[in-house]
């Protein structure tokens, strides 16, 4: 059976969720606070962590020693790297690598951390299908699959969008989900990133991210909760 843990960064991302969380019951775990309970028939503990590597990475580790987790979604917004992308479409990722893990004067790959064996970490491949094809039956034609690419870093510049572009291929940036990927990875914990785009990760971010984060954020927990369900009813 599936415990699903659920981490989004902000309220915004999981306040939805929550909301429809069923026999909730809270601890609280240095500065977060876990929700349990059932989501459509699944057993979920859901979180929000806060913004950056940082907090995802404390967070993650906790829903897999205290909580026991076996599959860990994380869910929010995100710029895209990728014009096919566009506001408010859904990106389910197949990997994620840290667009700053920057060890190249000593040979490694950008992104790549030294004594791990992947660049970037692999979400897993049941949780990345059943993703696309739930949040395709929400909105169909609006989904891709794609690297997401992490940083401690809000991405405002077309300069900074191109370099992380060449850097690591990815389709969409953010601030955890490689973090998230990486716990995940090395306590081997199947994970997924879902993301919504909420701007263009450019010059016109900074407008955009305001007007269409609320939008995009429940984009992104409809396709979260219906992945809930389907797990539930595996
Ligand atoms: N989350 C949403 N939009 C973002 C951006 N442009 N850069 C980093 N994280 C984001």
């Amino acid at each position: 059976m599936t415990k699903l843990g659920i981490i989004g960064a902000m309220e915004i991302e999981v306040a939805i969720l929550k909301s429809k969380l069923e026999n909730a019951r809270v601890t609280r775990v240095g500065p977060m606070e876990f929700f349990e309970g059932t989501l459509a028939g699944c057993e979920v503990v859901i979180v929000m962590c806060g913004v950056g590597k940082v907090h995802a990475a404390m967070c993650t580790q906790v829903l897999c020693s205290s909580f026991g987790v076996n599959a860990i979604v994380n869910t929010g917004v995100a710029g895209s790297l990728d014009a096919q992308l566009d506001i408010c479409d859904v990106l389910i990722s197949t990997d994620a690598i840290q667009h700053d893990m920057d060890v190249t004067h000593l040979g490694y790959d950008v992104g790549k951390v030294p004594g791990l064996d992947v660049r970037a970490f692999p979400a897993d491949e049941k949780l990345r299908r059943l993703a696309f094809e739930v949040s395709e039956a929400i909105r169909p034609g609006h989904t891709k699959m794609g690297r997401v690419a992490t940083g401690d870093q809000f991405v405002s510049s077309q300069a900074l969008k191109n370099r992380i572009i060449a850097d690591t291929a990815a389709k969409c940036t953010e601030m955890e989900g490689a973090a998230i990927a990486q716990v995940a990875y090395v306590n081997q914990v199947p994970f997924v990133i879902l993301r919504a785009i909420s701007d263009k990760a450019d010059g016109s971010a900074e407008l955009d991210y305001p007007t269409f984060e609320r939008k995009a954020a429940a984009n992104c927990a409809a396709v979260t909760e219906a992945l809930a369900k389907k797990l539930a009813e595996e």
